[in-house]
């Protein structure tokens, strides 16, 4: 399988989801979508502090539909533990080692079974490499040495009330806020629209902010 296959089969199966625009994937595709991560890396604005701890709860998606589903996102600081129980699960899947100390992330998604670890990469901040563990989510295991190091950028937008989140090789993009206090929908456009990144897709539709409920009675 090809790095991209491997990437989307785990983004797949994260998201439980067989929406994904797979058949736009192509070379000119990957470098349409490491051009987009380039530009999100420009005036980067990521701070581990400001992430880790509270969920993040996907609002906006692009190239993948959620249609009704919420998901959330958590961010967790990564220890020794995590690390020694990533690797070993994974290491003789990897096409290629990272430095697997230098991890500092651990992203779980959905039930808690789907986790990405995640290594501080060269270049903007917010830049990651990440390994998903595709041993732990109880699926058919992939091939020997397949495995490709996923490629992220992230950034925090609008004074970190929301984060993006983007695979620069598959294209998928993930736009999320605090599910405590979920964006506005106009607010929710508004940040699409500063992205600039076409059109996409409105995910967890029909959760509304409180105050907005209120409004529309
Ligand atoms: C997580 O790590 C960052 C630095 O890498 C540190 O500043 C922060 O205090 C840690 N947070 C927790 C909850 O351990």
């Amino acid at each position: 399988m090809s790095a991209l296959q491997i990437g989307l089969v785990f983004t797949i199966l994260l998201f439980k989801c067989d929406q994904v625009n797979s058949q736009k994937i192509g070379d000119s595709a990957v470098k349409k979508n490491e051009k987009m991560c380039q530009k999100l890396g420009v005036n980067p604005f990521f701070e581990i502090d400001l992430v880790v701890g509270k969920p993040w709860r996907i609002y906006y998606t692009w190239n993948m539909q959620l249609d009704t589903k919420c998901l959330d996102l958590i961010f967790k600081n990564t220890t020794t533990e995590i690390v020694r129980r990533v690797s070993n699960d994974m290491y003789k899947y990897m096409a290629e080692q990272p430095t697997w100390d230098a991890a500092t992330l651990l992203v779980t998604m959905g039930k808690a079974d789907h986790e990405l670890l995640m290594f501080a990469d060269q270049g903007a901040a917010g830049s990651f490499m990440g390994v998903p563990n595709m041993v732990r989510d109880g699926n058919i295991p992939p091939e020997l040495s397949s495995v490709p190091l996923l490629k992220f950028q992230l950034k925090l937008l609008r004074e970190s009330r929301f984060l993006i989140k983007m695979d620069c090789h598959i294209g998928v993009v993930l736009l999320a806020a605090r599910p405590d206090r979920p964006p506005y929908h106009a607010e929710l456009l508004s940040t699409v629209a500063i992205l600039g990144l076409g059109d996409g897709y409105p995910a967890c539709v029909g959760e509304k902010n409180s105050d907005e409920h209120m409004l529309l009675k």
